[in-house]
């Protein structure tokens, strides 16, 4: 089943968007004109990350400070497990997940 989240039209450059679906928090973030879906949750100790730094593709968390690179998902100035990324869907003029 696919769940739109988003508008393509409304996918710019430096876009965050959040989501709740089916009890998950989601983040929807534009890095380098590539759409990126994750959970908003960092996975050091759960804060949201839709409040995050971003610069170029790494996001810092606003709580502790770890920095994740958003190409690959790996934090990369500490030991953290990877962010929780999940693959997009597109239908006509949306994009969303497929449950
Ligand atoms: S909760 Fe994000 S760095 Fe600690």
């Amino acid at each position: 089943m696919f769940v739109a989240l988003e508008r393509l039209i409304n996918l710019d450059e430096g876009y965050r968007g959040t989501f709740q679906v089916q009890g998950r928090h989601l983040l929807l973030i534009v890095v380098d004109r590539q759409p990126i879906l994750m959970e908003n949750r960092c996975p050091h100790q759960g804060a949201p990350l839709h409040n995050g730094t971003l610069e170029g593709t790494m996001l810092r968390c606003s709580r502790h400070g770890i920095t994740f690179d958003l190409s690959t998902g790996c934090a990369i100035n500490a030991p953290c497990a990877p962010l929780q990324r999940l693959s997009l869907a597109y239908d006509g003029d949306r994009v969303g997940l497929d449950l």
